[in-house]
């Protein structure tokens, strides 16, 4: 038996070389860490089960049966972070460049459906030249069979994919269609066509950074949610994510435990700028309403004009979107409208109840924004508020003007507790746009038109530019001290905390794509 038991042994220390010695120190040398390391930093100590470890590829093509490595190239199995099971597989680049052959795809494929039958997160720590070439149609093959099932579990059970190196052809469609995206800087990129193809069909020169490295994908496309300098604190930024995120779809997150205290904040009440035009930092306002250090923003520098991101209030995981008046005044716009309608979705997926704060001048006009679709983008916004049936909570501090007042979380659309800030202003538009055009011949009949304009916007602000008229209609549930906003909104989230709606039953619904 003895000889066995070394047999089994020496396989497995052959599995754990992966690709050898030599490519392990090369992926050290670009300050990458191999699946495995990356691996023992995600999972808890002692926790992690491997899945498939002897599993090799069964291509003959191109010499491939000379060239098998235990495992093919992914590492796959489960654990638990911070307690909690999760399931994760680890490209491992030292194998044919982590390339996706037919049995790697299969091992992913048998982790995912485990994944999804036992209700707990995917984790995907993405490192792959894409297709593995040798294999042709297998491979594609292989890449469409896990796409199907990330479609599958997409609101069943969340899924995170780390990009931790390259990510070319097939290996960037699966991260696209998970839930977060998470990118090292400088190591990792993204792409459907490299550079060199780019060059081919466009003649246009782009490096592999510039074209799909972190800084583009998380500034102009929005593709990935999250960047890391590194790969520690890329396993880092998703244990953390992790933190505000159920199981899966039928639990809620975690509560932690909090008791009611002295909630008052007091620099809230000088806070917001006695001009209605003077921006203001709507992070700050954020951090003095949630619990502390607790913010986690997703997509920051992505549609800046908006801010996404998860929370704690009063020990409770809630989603954050904000209107930001310091970038584009907090207007609207195609970009942030399908950034926010994104978060939305999945925060109504996984039962993360939704704190919305207002202040919008509306949608940004102009030819882009229409030729780009701020029609249907803007559409998605309302959309995903509408359907969604988690407690939803807003809070107008100030700007709620035209569409964009019904877009943000509305009563009309479904918000649970509409809350505003005696700064609040609900109207239309702004007072000088409005006085424009409902005083037009007024003013253009007048011996000084500027005096008269300022006349009329000082009627219409006194008229409309407040909370109390929507407040009479019930619009706006209750208009409150800033101060005392956070034991406010503690205490209506707990009182929502068991909401249950239903919907009509459907296939499902058409948001527009
Ligand atoms: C097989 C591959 C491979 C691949 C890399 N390798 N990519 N083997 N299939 N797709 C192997 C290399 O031969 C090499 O083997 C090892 O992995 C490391 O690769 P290097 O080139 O030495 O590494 P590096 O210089 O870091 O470059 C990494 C790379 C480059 C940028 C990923 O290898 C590359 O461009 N690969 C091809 C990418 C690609 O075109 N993939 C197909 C996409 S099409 P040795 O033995 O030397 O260690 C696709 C279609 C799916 O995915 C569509 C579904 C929708």
């Amino acid at each position: 038996m003895q000889d066995k038991f070394e047999k089994l042994q020496e396989l497995k220390d052959e599995a754990l070389q992966g690709g050898g010695l030599a490519r392990i120190q090369k992926q050290h040398a670009k300050s990458k860490l191999t699946a495995r390391e990356r691996i023992t930093l995600l999972v808890d100590e002692g926790s992690w089960e491997e899945i498939g470890m002897f599993v090799k590829h069964r291509s003959t093509d191109f010499g491939m049966e000379k060239e098998n490595y235990l495992g093919d190239g992914v590492i796959t199995g489960y654990g638990t972070v911070a307690g909690r099971l999760t399931y994760i597989f680890a490209q491992d680049f030292t194998v044919f460049g982590g390339s996706l052959s037919e049995t790697h795809s299969e091992k992913i494929c048998k982790l995912m459906d485990l994944a999804m039958q036992n209700g707990a997160p995917l984790i995907g720590l993405n490192d792959s030249g894409g297709a593995r070439i040798q294999e042709g149609v297998k491979s594609l093959g292989g890449y469409a069979d896990i796409f199907f099932r990330n479609t599958i579990a997409s609101g069943v059970i969340p899924q995170i994919s780390a990009i931790m190196g390259p990510c070319a052809g097939g290996a960037v469609y699966s991260p696209a269609i998970t839930d977060f995206t998470v990118m090292v800087d400088k190591s990792s990129y993204m792409f459907v066509t490299g550079p060199n193809v780019v060059k081919t069909v466009t003649n246009e020169e782009v490096s592999a950074e510039e074209l799909g490295g972190s800084k583009a994908h998380a500034t102009k496309s929005g593709v990935t949610h999250l960047t890391a300098p590194n790969d520690l604190a890329c396993i880092l930024k998703i244990k953390q994510l992790l933190s505000y995120i159920p199981q899966n779809h039928h639990e809620k997150p975690k509560d932690l435990d909090y008791v009611l205290n002295d909630e008052l904040r007091p620099k809230l009440d000088t806070f917001i700028p006695e001009s209605s035009n003077t921006p203001y930092d709507m992070k700050l306002v954020i951090n003095q309403l949630v619990d502390e250090d607790s913010f986690f923003e997703v997509h920051k520098d992505f549609a800046d004009n908006i801010i996404v991101g998860f929370s704690r209030i009063g020990g409770k995981s809630i989603g954050i979107v904000a209107n930001q008046p310091f970038s584009l005044a907090g207007v609207l716009d195609v970009d942030s409208s399908r950034k926010a309608a994104r978060f939305v979705r999945f925060c109504d997926c996984f039962n993360i109840p939704l704190l919305v704060l207002v202040d919008v001048p509306g949608f940004l006009p102009g030819t882009d924004q229409e030729w780009n679709g701020i029609i249907t983008n803007g559409a998605k916004l309302l959309y995903a508020f509408s359907e969604a049936t988690v407690p939803r909570i807003s809070l107008i501090t100030r700007k709620a003007y035209g569409g964009a007042y019904d877009v943000m979380n509305s009563k009309h659309i479904g918000a649970d507790m509409n809350f505003a800030w005696p700064s609040a202003e609900i109207a239309v538009m702004g007072a000088k746009g409005a006085s424009e055009i409902i005083f037009r011949r007024e003013i253009k009949a007048s011996d000084n038109p500027e005096v008269k304009l300022a006349e009329k916007e000082k009627l219409y602000a006194e008229e409309f530019a407040h909370p109390y008229k929507a407040a009479h209609r019930g619009f706006v549930d209750e208009v409150i001290v800033p101060s005392e906003t956070r034991r406010k909104l503690i205490k209506a989230f707990h009182m929502l905390k068991n909401k249950e709606v239903r919907r009509p039953t459907r296939k499902h619904g058409n948001i527009p794509l």
